[in-house]
Order: structure tokens, then sequence, then C-alpha cells
């Protein structure tokens, strides 16, 4: 069966792309061009030297251009080195074998952990499964941990799974990729080990133009190690060389900006992938800009005129099982805050980008958060969960997990009221709200409409419009769905009118499997698409609108209220929603979508 990497528009003509298939005249990169949303990209090296940076843009343009047998001038300038090239007419081109001299090596650095195998290994595999990868790939794990490279290739295969909507070839999928796994043992702060993986990765690149993406999937305390020790000796020398950070990025605004700047003695900003907010690889966020600029409906009603107030509602059913130890370091409002709910305000409050280029959208994200009043501690509320008994089974407190001291103040639930100080959005509470060991797991934007003015139906039974004001309902996860609450005539002869939906539920609607975010940003990455990515100044102000409050929770010592695990969470969430006149929307019943 001939697979194919699903990247575009489902349904138009450029949106199956297959790759190494004599069914397309197009490379993948020049097809993904064609959709819009981009072109090939061409990263420069590692800073070390500029001439290795221009044999790298030779090298990459070699790879992604020369094939095409055209000539095209770049057509951006990022930190001084052409980083997009885009055709835009291919009518004339002559079928192609995709990329036949270049080779991409991803290479994991944590291999043995948790997020290695529950996460990047099988997004690897789901891309390759789809036909997303490039041709010619190589994938290599790299930890301290001795394994050979059966021992990897069987570590993995258990985390790997079929999507279920594509089941056909899957074991012979399965043992092709896991035939491209390798593993390297060594430590993280030598550079001799790097040597060695560097001459590995170079008997499989072979003659190739090799490209080298490293995943740093390791503890934060580590990344400069390695990206140190990665780029002296295993970066690439004649393709691009790009580094994935994974979160957290720093717990501070110093922190993270000695992050940046200790990562920019060896890489330049191109190179570096922080990969903070897996949330806007998923369906429904990546799907918000598209909801609001494609359908006229909704932007004119996009602004303080139309909307009460926007929630951001992040819940998990679990506590910190297993992550204690990173978890009491950061907290929720470091771990979930900060990064995926902001992202989601900025995308979803952001003005028109003049494209849906990297660079465009980030700019006007980073106008967003510039425009935000650093959060105030009476805006906010904390609280942790403590140990609960239902049904005969008892749920552990958070402190007393192992690995989180008895004494932990560190919250595992907080709820925010955050405010945008611009022409659109002055005076709207953006109400956010994230915990774990909560009642239900889930993901939601809630936009709450103003009421009707002018009530024509204040004799009517049932729903009271002062109150019943629509709601729009973006469910990121799980049980993906759009739902617009809508105030409707119950039928029959009399008028009473009742609340309902307008539903678009994902599952009914699309007989696709979502893919997992992970597979979107790794492919963006080897891609060198940016968009889903944080620039350094996204970052730092991020950062600058909740360090104040971070610092002020920690040097007054402030205690969480505690909350049962399982619960709704503390009391003061509602307090502070009733402050500005808001009610949660998670928090009544209602019909489900
Ligand atoms: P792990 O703690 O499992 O660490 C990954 C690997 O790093 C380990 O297998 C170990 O490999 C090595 N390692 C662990 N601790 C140390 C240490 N103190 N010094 C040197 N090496 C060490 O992390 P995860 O896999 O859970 O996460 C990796 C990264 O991803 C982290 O930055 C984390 O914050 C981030 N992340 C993780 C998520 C998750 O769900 N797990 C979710 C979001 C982000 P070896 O001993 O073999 O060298
Ligand atoms: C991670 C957080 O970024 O996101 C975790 O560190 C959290 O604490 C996870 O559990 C939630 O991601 P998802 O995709 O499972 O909702």
């Amino acid at each position: 069966m001939a697979l194919s990497c699903m990247r575009c528009s489902p349904g138009g003509a450029a949106s199956a792309v297959r790759r190494g298939s004599a069914a397309s005249p197009l490379p993948a990169a020049l097809s993904f061009a064609r959709c819009g949303l981009r072109g090939p990209v061409v990263a420069v090296g590692w800073r070390a030297s500029t001439s290795a940076a221009a044999t790298a843009v030779k090298g990459a343009m070699d790879a992604d251009v020369k094939n095409a047998a055209i000539s095209a001038p770049p057509s951006k300038v990022e930190n001084g080195s052409p980083s997009h090239v885009i055709l835009d007419d291919f009518e004339d081109l002559s079928p192609l074998s995709e990329n036949d001299d270049s080779t991409v090596s991803i290479t994991v650095v944590g291999a043995s952990g948790d997020l290695a195998k529950k996460k990047i290994f099988p997004a690897l595999f789901a891309l390759y499964y789809e036909d997303c990868l490039p041709k010619h790939f190589t994938i290599f794990g790299y930890a301290r941990s001795k394994m050979t490279d059966a021992e990897l290739r069987n570590m993995v295969s258990r985390t790997l799974t079929c999507r279920i909507d594509k089941r056909e070839n899957c074991n012979e999928k399965m043992e092709e990729f896991l035939k491209r796994c390798f593993y390297h043992s060594g430590q993280y702060d030598s550079e001799e080990h790097f040597m060695d993986l560097d001459k590995k990765l170079k008997q499989h690149e072979g003659s190739r133009v090799s490209n080298r993406l490293f995943y740093l999937s390791i503890p934060p305390n580590i990344f400069l190690n390695v990206v140190k020790c990665a780029s002296k000796s295993a970066s690439s020398v004649n393709g691009w060389t790009r580094v994935i950070v994974e979160k957290p990025f720093g717990r501070d605004s110093e922190s993270s900006a000695a992050l940046t700047r200790g990562l920019k003695q060896y890489l330049v900003e191109d190179q570096i992938f922080r990969w903070i907010d897996h949330y806007l690889g998923k369906e429904l966020v990546e799907n918000l800009s598209v909801l609001r600029f494609s359908n006229l409906v909704f932007e004119p009603l996009w602004s303080r005129q139309y909307i009460r107030n926007v929630q951001l509602i992040f819940s998990e059913d679990f506590g910190t099982e297993g992550r204690g130890g990173y978890f009491d370091r950061y907290g929720i409002i470091r771990d979930i805050m900060q990064n995926h709910l902001l992202q989601i305000l900025a995308l979803f409050a952001m003005e028109t980008p003049i494209s849906l280029e990297a660079e465009d959208i980030r700019n006007e994200k980073v106008k967003v958060l510039r425009s935000m009043k650093p959060l105030q501690l009476e805006d906010v509320v904390i609280g942790q969960y403590k140990s609960h008994t239902k049904g005969g089974t008892t749920y552990p407190g958070y402190t007393e997990d192992k690995t989180v001291p008895n004494d932990s103040i560190t919250p595992t639930f907080a709820a925010a009221a955050l405010f945008i100080n611009n022409a659109r959005w002055d005076g709207v509470p953006f109400l956010m709200k994230a915990g774990k060991a909560l009642h239900k797991k889930g993901a939601e934007i809630r936009v709450q409409f103003r009421h009707v003015p002018g009530n024509l139906y204040k004799r009517s039974f049932g729903t009271d419009l002062d109150t019943a004001t629509n709601e729009l309902v973006i469910r990121v996860q799980p049980d993906e769905a759009i739902y617009l609450k809508i105030n409707n005539k119950i039928p029959g002869l009399g008028m009473r009118l009742d609340r309902s939906n307008l539903n678009l539920h994902y599952a009914a609607r699309y007989s696709k499997e979502i893919p997992d975010a992970y597979e979107r940003l790794l492919l963006d990455a080897i891609e060198g698409e940016r968009r889903l990515f944080i620039r350094s100044d996204e970052l730092d102000a991020a950062w600058e609108l909740f360090t104040p409050l971070l610092k002020e929770l920690e040097e007054k010592w402030i205690a969480p209220e505690l909350y049962p695990y399982g619960s709704r969470g503390p009391v003061g969430a509602h307090y502070l929603a009733a402050k500005y006149n808001v009610r949660w929307g998670d928090m009544t019943t209602e019909q489900k979508a």
C-alpha cells in the first residue's frame, strides 16, 4: 500500500505528499510550499565557523533545491543567512527522485528516559508510518545507560502503536523502522563520546549531505553540556544542524535568559527549537486561527465589544505520579500556565498576522504578551491536592509522593486572571485554571459572550437570556470538539427556551485519527518550520508576566489552599472568577457535546 504524508489540506491536489513515490512529481518539501504553509527550508550550520555555515547553506540548498533543477534566490534572510527558499511555480518541474543526496539523522539524547519511550520514538514511528520522514534517515538513541542496538529496539518496540485507522502493514513498517534505530552510549559532557557518535552517524550518512537534529530529552541542567559537546564534535559539516530543547526552559526571566545566552555560545537562534509548548501542536490549538481567520462570522465578534471573558482550562485526573522530583521545583504555574495556557491565549488574542509565515505569527503573539500586565498576587489562587479516600481507594496527597519534601508548598493547582491592555481586549478578563489530581482530564478554551441587549424573551419560561449568554467552547482534549451554546426555542406550541449546542464533534465528523502533538512538532523541526516553537523574545515576554508573581509566592512562602484528590479544586478559584463577574464554564452542568 502506498502511504502518504497528509500534511496539507485534505483532498487538495498537493495534499497527499508521497515520499519517495513515483506517483508524485514533487519532492515533499516543495509540495508543502505549494500548500502555502512552508517552503523548503535552509538553515545554517553551527555557529562555529562562517564558512561552515556557508557550506551548510549550500549543502542544504543543494539537497532541497538542486534536485528541482531550479535556481531560485533565497526569499528571506534571517540572522544574515538565507533561511527560506520558496518556489512558487512548479509546473515545469520534471519528475524527481526526492532528496536522494541528503539524509537526516535524528539523535534522541536521553533515549533511555520516560519521554523518549512515551512520546518521541512513537511519534517518529508514526511519522515513518505516514511516510512523512525523508527517504534517507537514521535515528540514534544516546544516553549513559549501556544498551545494544537490539536492546534499544526492543525497548522502543514496546511503545510503538499503529494508527487505529490504518493498520495495514503495521508489523512490517515497525520492523523497517526499528532497523533504522541505533544506540550509542556516552556521557553528556564528553566531547570524545560525541566524536564517537559522529563517526557512527557518518557511517550511515555516507557521502550524502548530512542534516542533523538533536533532541534534548534530558534534565535541563545538562542541556548546555550536551550542546557544547555535540556542537564541537558531532555537528554536520555540510548540512543543517538543529537542536530541540525540551521544557522547562528556565524557571524565571533570569534563568531563561541565561540558558539562551549559554545556547548561543554554540548555536544561532535559527538552530534552536524551543519545544516548550507541545500544546501548540495539538489539532484544535492549530485550528484556532483557522476558525477565526477563515470564518467571517467569528472575527467581528472577537473583541471586548462582544466577548465578556475568555477561559483557558487545563485539568488532569491524576497527580504527579513519577514526576514529583521535577514538578516540585517548578509547580503548576511554570509547568502549564506560563507556557501551554499562555501560548493559547496569545494565539487566541493576536491580531491578524500578515501571513502564515512563522515570523509573522510569532510577531503577533509577542505583541499580545507585551501588551499584558504582569500577574498580580491578588489575581491568583493556588492550591495543592491532599489525600482522599473514595470507594475504598485512598489516593495519595502531593506531599506523600516520595520525591516531594513533606513540607512542600508547591502549587499543583492555580487559577489566575490576566488582562491585555490593548484596544481590542481592554478590560476583558482572561481566566486561566490549571490543576493536577482533579475530577476530570481535559483542556478547553471557553469564550463567553455578552448578554443580548433589550431582552425580548423576558417573559418566556426556561432559559434566562440575561444569564444564559452564548458560549463558544473549543475542547482541545479529550474527545475534540467545537461547539457553540445558543438559546433555542423548545419545539411546541408554547414559547419556552433552552440552551442547545451547535456542535462539531471531531470523532463524528472526521474519521482520521488525530496525530499526537509530538508528531507535528517533530516534523516541523525536521523541515525547519518554526511556527510552533518559541522564539527567545516571546519567551522573555512570557517570563516577564509570571516572574514577579512567582518570586512573590516564594518569598512570602504563600501556602496553597488544600483540595482533595479527585475534587474540583480549591473554592478560591470561584471567588476569583466572581471578582470579575464570571462563572467557570466547566463547572456548570451542561449538555454533553
Ligand atoms: P528522565 O528523568 O527520564 O531523563 C531522561 C534521561 O536522562 C534518563 O533516562 C537518564 O539517562 C538521563 N538522566 C536523568 N537524570 C539525569 C541526571 N541527573 N544527570 C544526567 N543524566 C540524567 O526525563 P524525561 O524522559 O521524563 O524527560 C526528558 C525531558 O523532557 C526533561 O527536560 C523533561 O522536563 C521534559 N519533559 C518530560 C515530559 C514527560 O512526560 N516525561 C513532559 C514534558 C517535558 P541515562 O541515565 O541513561 O543517561
Ligand atoms: C507537560 C507537563 O508539558 O504536559 C505535564 O509537564 C503534563 O505535567 C503534560 O502532564 C500534559 O500534556 P498532555 O498532552 O498529556 O495534555
